[in-house]
């Protein structure tokens, strides 16, 4: 075994000197670095990232599996990004920590390295600057919070949108709201629903990242600790057995995810950081795939916000693996995942312990997949819709466009009393796609015009080219691609035009000719970018569009591990 960081630590000379000394004033002996496997913990703490915030007492956990093993642990901080209080919007930092990862990995003496992911976007991100370098890599979630307790029932965020249109109709007070806000988020952990971290948490166990059980295991729980300490001893193991992330992450692992998040509902989120990742590590991903794996697999468990029940619910019913092992016909059973064992031995003896959590593939919790791709003249590049969460009267619709051109636009007049929508209408927003917001806010679930919800009705179909929080729902199309700032059809679409949707069919479709499309954007001017300076300039320029995954075009692929140049 030739461990990398022998290029600093095994050096003779001043080199060497240099390198081990200034690891000396932390009170380490010599033996710990020196020709032991040195095991980055790139840790996602911070206490701007609620959902992150136990993750100092986590990395301990891993430390001591580490230590266990015979490797050296040395835990190091990357850029965190907390969904909730990052403004405009996390996805726009995505990139950003993937870069900041990828070459911390890169220029500093690790031989494997545990990502501990927990809050959206601190996965993809971890993940990305993973693959970018591929050495031995591990991730461990920081798991879901419990359930929350409001009046007698259960809550989760996807409340929220519920909370939102009772206090716009005056059926919730501020107060109210106050004692839900604390009712809600009452243990450590990320969203309790199956919104993005934890579709992301499924990602990662489905994709082989990490060890069977880590995506439903509650925060609160002592098992988790016990998961994260066994992820620290196992990443020891990976290093000697020289187990690459290329290793695990191949075409076959991409496809038993995508199958897997269209069996729990995950969120349409899923989509974006699957083919950024897919294109950090040479798989060729593209949306097609998508709709291909996910075809026939109906929606097996029963979670928020597609169903009933919350992650720590799957937990208790059997976890990821219970689902897995029901939908096992779909898998690639000999995919390889980072404990050494395949697919199909991880799962073998995976039971479920509740039915009305997990359903079967004869009695699944509904029929719908939990994801589709749409095409048509309206996104060029595609587009995403999550039926399992959808209203099935609208899965086949054809309304009248009422179009805000940006977000701006939308808050002055969805609930004008005189704006000239009904709930057959189609709600179009423009310019909150990546280039255009910049950052692809989650705003494409907007809420309904207050005068549609005084009549009793919650889902009209709404379009954009931004995205939906995991943890949102109703008849929403989303990503459309190329967005309004690229100027492709979905930029010139005008109120008053017909759209037709047919998910079935996987269209949809903006009924004006060709021709007035084609004069529509001949007169059709581009807005100004909103930054001339900084990262968010450089991801203006940069970005590509949603159904490529939103990464930064310099950033797609991966330099490998190898540090070129030695200043020492
Ligand atoms: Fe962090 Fe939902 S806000 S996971």
């Amino acid at each position: 075994m030739e461990l990398r960081s022998r290029n600093w630590f095994g050096k003779t000379g001043k080199d060497g000197f240099i390198y081990r000394a200034w690891m000396k004033n932390q009170g380490i002996p010599p033996e710990e670095f020196k020709g032991k496997p040195v095991i980055g913990i790139c840790n996602t703490w911070s206490e701007l990232t609620p959902c992150n915030a136990h993750f100092r007492e986590l990395a301990e956990s891993i430390k001591h599996g580490v230590i266990q093993a015979g490797g050296f642990p040395v835990e190091f901080p990357v850029m965190s990004l907390g969904e909730t209080l990052i403004k405009p919007t996390a996805m726009l930092y995505r990139n950003l920590v993937s870069m900041d990862v990828e070459e911390s990995i890169r220029a500093n003496p690790v031989d494997g390295v545990v990502l501990m992911c927990g809050c959206d976007k601190t996965t993809p991100s971890l993940v990305m600057g993973a693959c970018s370098v591929n050495i031995p890599t591990l991730v461990v979630s920081g798991g879901p919070m419990l359930a929350g307790k409001f009046r007698g029932r259960d809550i989760g965020t996807s409340d929220i949108w519920r909370f939102g249109e009772a206090y716009k109709l005056g059926q919730m007070d501020d107060q109210d709201l106050e004692e839900a806000e604390s009712a809600m988020c009452r243990s450590r952990g990320h969203c309790a629903v199956m919104g993005t971290a934890s579709t992301m948490a499924c990602m990662v166990e489905s994709l082989g990242l990490s060890l069977p059980g880590n995506a439903s295991i509650p925060a609160a729980d002592a098992r988790r600790k016990v998961l994260a300490q066994r992820s620290g001893l196992r990443i020891v193991e990976m290093v000697k057995e020289n187990l690459q992330l290329s290793d695990v992450l191949t075409k076959k692992a991409f496809e038993n995810a995508i199958r897997v998040n269209a069996a729990i509902g995950g969120s349409t989120n899923f989509v974006l950081h699957m083919i950024a990742i897919a294109g950090r590590i040479g798989v060729e991903l593209k949306l097609e795939d998508f709709d291909r794996c996910s075809k026939g697999i109906p929606l097996l468990a029963n979670l928020q916000p597609s169903g009933e029940f919350f992650v720590e619910d799957l937990y208790y019913a059997g976890g990821l693996p219970a689902v897995m092992k029901e939908m096992e016909s779909f898998l690639h059973g000999d995919a390889l995942t980072v404990n050494g064992k395949t697919v199909h031995e991880n799962i073998s003896s995976a039971k479920c312990y509740n039915p009305a959590v997990i359903g079967t593939l004869d009695k699944p919790f509904k029929t719908e997949t939990g994801l589709a791709i749409l095409r048509g003249n309206l996104c060029e590049g595609g587009c995403v819709i999550k039926p399992s969460a959808a209203s099935s009267h609208l899965m086949k619709h054809r309304g009248r466009a009422v179009v805000f051109e940006d977000i701006e636009d939308y808050k002055k007049r969805i609930d004008l009393p005189d704006l000239d929508v009904d709930e057959t209408c189609i709600l179009v927003l423009k310019n909150v796609g990546p280039k255009g917001y910049p950052g692809m806010p989650e705003v494409g679930n907007m809420a309904l015009p207050k005068k549609i919800l005084q009549k009793g009705i919650h889902d009209m179909v709404r379009i954009s080219d931004g995205r939906m929080s995991g943890t949102g729902f109703g008849t929403v199309v989303l990503h459309a691609s190329p967005e309004a700032a690229a100027g492709g059809n979905f930029a010139v679409v005008k109120t008053g035009d017909y759209i037709s949707l047919d998910v079935d069919a996987r269209s949809l479709m903006l009924e004006v000719s060709e021709e007035e499309l084609a004069l529509r954007k001949a007169s059709w001017i581009a807005p100004k970018p909103l930054a001339d300076r900084g990262y968010v300039s450089l991801y203006i320029r940069h970005v590509n569009q949603a159904h490529e995954g939103a990464d930064l075009d310099f950033l797609v692929g991966n330099s490998s591990s190898v540090v070129t140049r030695d200043s020492h």
